[in-house]
């Protein structure tokens, strides 16, 4: 196991540039083999999620290389349709496969998905919707196995609720088509417009993306394109608030988003700023604010995402806050960790009561998913003493030289091996 052995008490001052999304990217790589050209994805991070869906693009018969920091994806030579069990195991996105799969072959099969242990994360809402639209499915607790009729005329399906996934497995399922699809209630993340840009940019005809409903015209075929995904606002949202908990003054450049992306309304407090302007945000933070109350949502609420990192920040901020998860059922495993810390928080159910501590202590402390451990990386940062902060596998599925950017930074921090 490798941990971050971190001294805190250091001051965040300085620089870094902002990663491409990888919740972008993660849908695009699965989108790359709707055609049979070439597709390159610009400033693409190298992190372990990406390297294991390039692992399951090779695996299915496309090439995949990365030419510095742009990924090059060709898929003119993938052959099959059925996913290999242990990398479809590895992440969550390997679900994505299961609407491009559908989309070129009319076939897919494949395991049930994997990713962060926050919670069970069914898949009934890509499986009820695929379903309306004439796709059989033959499927065991281990197994998907289906197929699609010929063409799906003009349709709509209703989603239950807003999910990502399942709005992106539908976009990948219906580009191309001979009718036409409206997808309602579905979900209007960034990165969920962000993916509807990228396959606009090879040829579909997708309207709506941002709103609640989208509409798909299906075309023939999709061709290649050069696109730049946008910038990952989780990566961003994380150094915001490390650098609320340290104090200091840190720029974030080559920032690819609306303003609106950031949503820095529910993120911003009375005693530090963040300002995006051009490609540039500046965050700016003197001193502990006052604790702020914070319920996770679907886009635009607050980021599900962002609430491990929130709540390393109100743990020391003045005042009570209440964090309400109501995205997934178990996602506040990070508070064991921050309680070890010196943290005060009682959690009832998906509710967790806040007591800010003027200083958390250093401490041996385990990461569960991505966000936990990006956020007890932040509570190291800002405790009084060394911390170890273990499980850094799980921070680099999502994070580019997340240690790295901090050392820059100013912060006490190196990975070791335990
Ligand atoms: C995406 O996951 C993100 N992952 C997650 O980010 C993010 O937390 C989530 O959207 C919500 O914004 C990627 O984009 C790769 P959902 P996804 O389908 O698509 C329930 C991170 O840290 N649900 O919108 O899996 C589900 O259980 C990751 O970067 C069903 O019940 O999210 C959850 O409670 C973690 N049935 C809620 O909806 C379904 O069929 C949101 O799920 C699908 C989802």
């Amino acid at each position: 196991m490798r941990a971050y052995k971190i001294n805190g008490g250091k001051k965040l001052e300085g620089t870094i540039s902002a990663q491409s999304s990888k919740n972008s990217v993660l849908s695009m790589l699965a989108g790359a083999i709707l055609t049979d050209d070439t597709v390159v994805i610009k400033n693409c991070p190298k992190i372990s999620d990406v390297i294991n869906m390039c692992k399951i693009l090779s695996s299915l018969g496309a090439s995949v290389e990365f030419d510095d920091n742009d990924l090059i994806i060709n898929a003119s030579q993938v052959n099959s349709f059925c996913v290999d069990e242990k990398l479809c195991k590895k992440i969550r996105t390997s679900i994505y496969f299961l609407g491009s799969l559908l989309g070129r072959f009319g076939r897919a099969k494949l395991c049930f998905p994997g990713g962060c242990n926050i919670g069970a994360r069914p898949i009934d809402i890509h499986i009820k919707a695929l379903s309306e639209l004439g796709v059989k499915f033959d499927y065991n607790e281990k197994n998907i196995s289906c197929s699609k009729q010929k063409t799906v005329g003009d349709r709509e399906v209703v989603f239950s609720f807003p999910s990502v996934g399942a709005t992106i497995n539908l976009l990948l399922f219906s580009v191309i088509n001979e009718g036409t699809l409206v997808i309602k209630n579905c979900a209007r993340e960034p990165e969920v417009v962000d993916f509807c840009n990228f396959l606009n940019s090879m040829g579909a005809k997708i309207v709506g993306a941002g709103q609640s409903e989208i509409t798909v015209y299906g075309v023939k075929q999709l061709h290649g394109t050069k696109y730049r995904p946008i910038s990952d606002r989780m990566e961003i949202g994380t150094f915001i608030f490390a650098t609320y908990c340290c104090g200091g003054k840190v720029n974030i450049t080559n920032v690819n988003l609306k303003n609106s992306d950031l949503l820095l309304d529910k993120i911003s407090n009375n005693t530090c700023s963040v300002a995006y302007i051009n490609d540039i945000i500046t965050i700016t933070s003197n001193n502990i604010g006052e604790g702020f109350d914070v319920q996770t949502g679907p886009f635009p609420q607050f980021p599900t995402d962002l609430q491990a990192q929130a709540t390393v920040y109100l743990s020391i901020c003045n005042g009570r806050s209440i964090v309400i998860e109501s995205m997934y059922e178990n996602r506040f495993s990070h508070l064991n960790g921050l309680k070890q810390m010196g943290a005060d928080v009682h959690v009832f159910k998906n509710v967790a009561f806040i007591q800010g501590v003027k200083r958390l202590q250093g401490a041996k402390v385990f990461a569960n998913d991505l966000r936990g451990g990006a956020a007890l990386t932040i509570a190291g940062l800002c405790a009084r003493g060394q911390t170890l902060m273990c499980g850094v596998e799980h921070v680099e599925r999502g994070y580019l030289d997340y240690d790295k950017k901090l050392a820059m930074l100013g912060a006490s921090i190196k990975t070791i091996d335990l």
